[in-house]
């Protein structure tokens, strides 16, 4: 069996440096693949969009409660992405009080693309956007694949389930591989 790995891209992040002065004391930094998911077992999951209701009020604070029993799982981090501009995702985490789940921005899409996960969600104003999955990825390598039903262009609906934090860890307690 061929094994599916994430994409290798490069993410463009906003990091704090202490050392820039006045209001706004962050730099670009570019973080690839390797940075994120070398060495490590991870959970990644990918939403339609910062501040959006579900990913704001569900996915992304239980995932932030949650992350004490991923990591008695094994679960080294938590990644969030989201076909957003890091600029987005930064205020997003700040606002959510976010301390435990890593924020990824896929501003290009780039990586959501090469997943085979973009949609167009123009129907709402969006334009490409990442349809909800979430996957359990050791060291690149996709463990476990947990996808929404009903991927499509425009989806009229926001299904919501195999892809909670919930699910997730029934899973990895469960010891189940999920078809990757
Ligand atoms: C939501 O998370 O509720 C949502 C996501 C995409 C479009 C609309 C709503």
């Amino acid at each position: 069996m061929r094994l599916r790995k994430v994409p290798d891209v490069t993410f463009r992040t906003r990091v704090r440096d202490e050392s820039i002065e006045g209001p706004n004391p962050y730099r670009w930094e570019e973080k690839t693949t390797a940075d994120y998911f070398a060495g490590k077992r991870v959970v990644l999951f990918s939403l339609p969009g910062a501040f959006t209701p579900t990913c704001s009020t569900y996915q992304l604070p239980d995932f932030e409660k949650l992350y004490d029993e991923f990591q008695a799982e094994g679960i080294d981090e938590i990644y969030c992405i989201s076909v957003n501009d890091a600029f987005v995702m930064n205020a997003w985490g700040k606002a959510q009080g976010i301390k435990n789940i890593r924020l990824i921005p896929d501003g290009s899409g780039e990586f959501t693309r090469k997943m085979g996960m973009l949609v167009a969600k123009d129907n709402l104003g969006f334009g490409m956007r990442s349809w909800r999955y979430a996957a359990v990825v050791n060291d690149g390598v996709i463990e476990q694949w947990f996808e929404e039903e009903g991927f499509a262009d425009n989806c009229e609906t926001d299904p919501y389930g195999v892809s909670s934090p919930q699910n997730i860890l029934d899973n990895l307690r469960a010891g189940e591989a999920v078809a990757a």
